[in-house]
């Protein structure tokens, strides 16, 4: 085992709440297994370059010269690890992914047209525009007959006829875990393209993947190019989401220029010393990515193992990519608000299923980024109280 790996396993529930992040602060008396953030701290040269901004006293609006490293390390990371080759320039600064994808329902949406949604989903895709008064269709994803969670083709391609819309692929999925194939993103290509449809692709979570191959949608061929706004971070992959950074990425020069022209006060929100730190994950953040994902692919397979072994009736896939995992528990209960239910009576803070759209009601999401022992009183617990209520 890594000398990272063990002290990972060594972790405490006690130092991850002093910690004070939200997962583990919110629900005070639960595991917190819910919000996407990691328990591993954070990558050295991180650590390094927030210190720097620190040491420079870089603290004050941020100069053009720190966007543009940013805009160069986003295209040189996504070239080295994805085969993607964007433009430096093409690529915009914001703080936020959920910012980027108000801008593109905004923004890249007429106002008239629906945002089509394949679920379940993460839930801000669904609150955010409801708050504005933009209409949501929501598209549930289905099981094929080996139990892989597939787009819902035609179900999306009928959302998307008549009005056309902005289609939301979240890739890697989130919760599902899916990485999609070429084949099946060549599928919803030709479904965006036959609609007219404009495409959001939520690419967060793509650097942390098993070996298989994330492919960003925008890179598969002409017209994905032409009709994708693409949005990334490194705020999941490194675990730096309270440093406020993320970009949008334009694969042509209209939208990239529609960007430039929103303005400063309509695109910001980046903080120096997030851009710091994101350049130093995308540049010299590799090492220690290598070990997280090779952790995370232990307890992904661990999750799977316990859950085939222990808790018989319950539908689980390892997620192909990510650490978020979603079990379907609907034949062991009746409940359908599962996360109040493991919050109260196995003092585990999961995301609900009742809260990712339309059929999610039955299962929930569980976060793995955790130490392993941690894990396992987490499933220890979970698998007590459904075990009761069978
Ligand atoms: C798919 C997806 N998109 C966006 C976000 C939010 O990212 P941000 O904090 O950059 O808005 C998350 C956070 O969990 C996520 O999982």
């Amino acid at each position: 085992m890594s000398t990272l790996a063990a002290q990972w396993d060594a972790l405490t529930i006690d130092e991850l709440r002093a910690r004070g992040s939200t997962k583990w602060t919110m629900f005070p008396d639960a595991i917190g297994a819910w919000v996407a953030e990691m328990d591993f701290g954070i990558a050295p040269p991180v650590a390094d370059a927030i210190r720097a901004t620190a040491d420079r006293l870089e603290t004050g609006y941020m100069p053009k010269a720190l966007a543009r490293d940013l805009g160069e390390a986003s295209a040189a990371f996504l070239k080295r690890s994805f085969a993607w080759e964007v433009k430096a320039d093409h690529v915009g600064l914001l703080g936020d992914v959920l910012r980027a994808y108000e801008l593109a329902f905004t923004y890249w949406r007429k106002p008239d047209q629906p945002i089509v949604l394949p679920t379940p989903a993460y839930p801000p895709f669904m609150s955010l525009p409801a708050r504005q008064g933009v209409e949501v269709i929501q598209v549930p994803c289905q099981r094929d007959e080996n139990g892989v969670w597939r787009l819902d083709e035609a179900g999306i391609e009928a959302a998307l006829a008549e009005r056309g819309g902005l289609l939301v692929l979240c890739s890697p999925h989130n919760p599902l875990g899916r990485l999609y194939s070429r084949a099946e993103l060549e599928r919803v290509a030709a479904i965006a393209t036959r609609t007219g449809a404009r495409v959001f692709a939520d690419e967060i979570h793509a650097p942390l993947n098993f070996g298989g191959q994330h492919i960003p949608y925008a890179s598969l061929n002409a017209q994905t190019a032409a009709h994708t706004i693409t949005a990334i971070s490194a705020s999941k992959a490194w675990n730096i989401p309270g440093l406020a950074c993320a970009q949008m990425v334009f694969s042509n020069d209209a939208d990239a220029e529609t960007f430039v022209g929103l303005g400063h006060h309509t695109t910001r929100g980046a903080s120096n010393v997030g851009v710091r730190a994101s350049i130093a994950a995308y540049n010299d953040g590799g090492d220690w990515l290598a070990e997280v994902t090779t952790y995370l692919d232990g307890n992904r397979k661990h999750l799977a193992q316990r859950i085939e072994r222990e808790l018989p009736g319950a539908v689980h896939r390892a997620p192909e990519a990510t650490y978020l995992a979603w079990i379907d528990v609907s034949q062991l209960t009746n409940r359908r608000d599962l996360a109040p239910m493991l919050r109260e009576e196995a003092k585990v803070a999961v995301t609900g299923g009742e809260d990712c759209g339309l059929e999610g009601a039955g299962s929930f999401r569980l976060n793995l980024a955790t130490p392993r022992p941690i894990l396992d009183e987490a499933l220890d617990r979970i698998f007590g109280v459904l075990h009761k209520r069978r």
